[in-house]
C-alpha cells in the first residue's frame, strides 16, 4: 500500500472536513447495498435449496425475486458495491497518510474479495433465466467471499473508528479482536434487517403492490420477509449497545451519543412499522419501514465518522500544517523566514492552540503560567514535546529550527503575560 501515500498530498483542514462528508456519502451508497446483497444472496440459496425439500413453488420464486431484487443488475453492482469502496480507499489514505495503518491492508483485500464474489452472485443471479438449472453452487461460493469480504470490511473500518487506540496485534489476530466481532456481527444483522426491509419495499411498494403478486405467493413472501426483518431487528438494539461499550471515552462526543440516539428511534419506528404491515398490510408502510432502516444505517455511518475525526484530529492537524507549508512554498513565500513569533505561531501553532479555548490542545492561558521564569524549559518543550497531561494527545513535534522556537516562545509567554494582566 506504499503507493497510496506516493499519491497522497497533504489536505487542509476543508479538505479534511470535505473527505470525511465524502465517506458518510460514499459508505451511505456502500454499506445499505452490500447489505442487502448479502443477505438477499443467503435468503435466496436457503429457498432455493428449501424448495427441493419441500417441493414448494413458492420458494422458488422468492428465491428468484430475492436475488434480482437486491442485485439489481450487474452495471449497478459494480457502480455501487465497487467504486464506493475504491473511493473509500483513496480518502483513507488520504485522511491517514501521515501514519502507518493497516486500515487500507484490510480494506483493500475487502475490496479483492468483495471483486470475486460479485462475480459469483451475479452469475448464479444470471442462471435464474435458465429455468430448472440454477446454479447454487456460485451462489454458495458467492456468499462465501461475501462473507469473509464484510469481515475483512469491518475490520478495516474498526481500525479507522478506533484509530488512536489499535494496538496491532498482527493482521490475522486483530482480526478476532472482540472490537471487529462486534462491528462485524452488527453489520451481518444489521444486513438481514435492511434486505427484509427491501424485499418488501420491492415487492409490494416498488412493483406495483400486492395486486401483481398471486394471492398465494403474495402471503407467503409477506409472512417470510417480515419474519426475517422482525427477527433481525429485534436483535439489533444489543448490538447497538455493545458496539457503544466499545468505543472509547476519549472519542465519544456528544455528537456521537446524539446519533446513538436518533438511530435506536428509527429503529423503534421501524417495530411500529412492522406491526402495521403485520397487523393490516398496507405498502405504504412498506417504504416507511426500508426507509427507517436505511436511515438507521446511516445514523451509525455517521458517529462512526464522529468518532474517527474525533480520533485523527491531531494527524489531520499535522496535515492541515504541512499543508500550509507547501501553500506558502507555492505561493513563493517560503523563502528566508522573517523571525516574527506571531507569524511562526499563526502557521505551526494556531491550528491546534488557541490562548483561551481548548482546541486540539490545551488553551495556552491555562499551561504557559507555569514556564513564567522558565524560558529555557518551555524552549525544551517545543524543541522535543513529552507527554504531558493524559487528557490531550501527544503533541507533535512541530519541527522548528531553534531560533524559530525562540521567536515563538517569546511570542506566547509575552501574550499569555498581557492575557494575565487583563
Ligand atoms: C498537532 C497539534 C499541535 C500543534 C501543531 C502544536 N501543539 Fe502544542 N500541544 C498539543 C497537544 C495535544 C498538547 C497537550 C500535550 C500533553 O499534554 O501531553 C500540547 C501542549 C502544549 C503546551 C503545554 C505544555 C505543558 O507543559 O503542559 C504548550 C506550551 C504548547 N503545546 C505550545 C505549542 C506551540 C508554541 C506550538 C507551535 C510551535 C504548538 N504547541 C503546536 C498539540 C499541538
Amino acid at each position: 500500500m506504499e503507493f497510496l501515500k506516493d499519491i497522497a498530498l497533504p489536505q487542509s483542514a476543508e479538505h479534511i472536513q470535505l473527505l470525511h462528508y465524502m465517506l458518510i456519502l460514499i459508505l451511505f451508497l456502500f454499506i445499505p447495498f452490500i447489505s442487502a446483497v448479502f443477505g438477499g444472496t443467503v435468503l435466496s440459496v436457503y429457498y432455493k435449496k428449501k424448495e427441493k425439500i419441500d417441493l414448494d413453488e413458492n420458494c422458488r420464486k422468492f428465491s428468484q425475486d430475492i436475488v434480482e431484487l437486491v442485485t439489481i443488475n450487474k452495471n449497478v453492482g459494480f457502480i455501487l458495491g465497487l467504486v464506493p469502496l475504491l473511493t473509500a480507499i483513496l480518502i483513507f489514505s488520504q485522511l491517514f497518510q501521515s501514519s502507518e495503518n493497516s486500515n487500507l491492508i484490510y480494506l483493500g483485500i475487502s475490496f479483492i474479495l468483495f471483486v470475486i464474489a460479485f462475480n459469483f452472485v451475479y452469475d448464479y443471479r444470471n442462471s435464474f433465466k435458465y429455468l430448472g438449472n440454477v446454479d447454487l453452487n456460485s451462489g454458495k461460493i458467492g456468499i462465501v467471499f461475501l462473507f469473509f469480504a464484510l469481515w475483512f470490511f469491518s475490520a478495516g473500518m474498526s481500525v479507522a473508528v478506533f484509530y488512536d487506540h489499535w494496538k496491532p496485534e498482527g493482521i490475522i489476530s486483530s482480526l478476532f479482536s472482540s472490537i471487529v466481532i462486534i462491528r462485524f456481527l452488527f453489520l451481518l444483522v444489521s444486513a438481514f434487517a435492511i434486505t427484509g426491509g427491501a424485499i418488501l419495499f420491492g415487492l409490494f411498494y416498488l412493483d406495483g403492490g400486492k395486486g401483481k403478486l398471486d394471492k398465494n405467493y403474495g402471503e407467503f413472501a409477506k409472512a417470510k420477509a417480515l419474519k426475517i426483518t422482525f427477527t433481525a431487528t429485534i436483535i439489533l438494539p444489543l448490538l447497538f449497545f455493545a458496539n457503544l461499550i466499545i468505543i472509547p471515552g476519549t472519542s465519544l462526543s456528544g455528537g456521537v451519543f446524539a446519533y446513538i440516539i436518533i438511530g435506536l428511534f428509527l429503529l423503534f419506528l421501524a417495530y411500529n412499522f412492522l406491526y402495521v404491515i403485520f397487523a393490516r398490510f398496507s405498502t405504504k408502510f412498506t417504504a416507511l419501514l426500508f426507509f427507517s432502516l436505511l436511515f438507521m444505517v446511516l445514523t451509525i455511518i455517521i458517529s462512526d465518522q464522529l468518532v474517527i475525526s474525533n480520533s485523527t484530529k491531531v494527524s489531520s492537524a499535522i496535515l492541515a500544517v504541512q499543508y500550509d507549508e507547501i501553500l506558502a512554498d507555492l505561493k513563493g513565500e517560503g523563502g528566508p523566514v522573517e523571525l516574527n513569533g506571531e507569524e511562526i505561531y499563526q502557521v505551526r501553532c494556531a491550528a491546534c492552540h488557541k490562548f483561551d479555548v481548548k482546541l486540539v490542545g490545551p488553551p495556552h492561558n491555562e499551561v504557559v503560567p507555569k514556564y513564567f521564569g522558565k524560558e529555557k524549559e518551555l524552549i525544551a518543550y517545543i524543541r522535543n514535546p513529552s507527554k504531558i497531561d493524559p487528557n490531550y494527545p501527544p503533541m507533535p513535534n512541530p519541527g522548528l529550527k531553534p531560533n524559530e522556537v525562540k521567536a515563538v516562545v517569546d511570542y506566547v509567554l509575552s501574550r499569555v503575560k498581557e492575557n494575565m494582566n487583563k
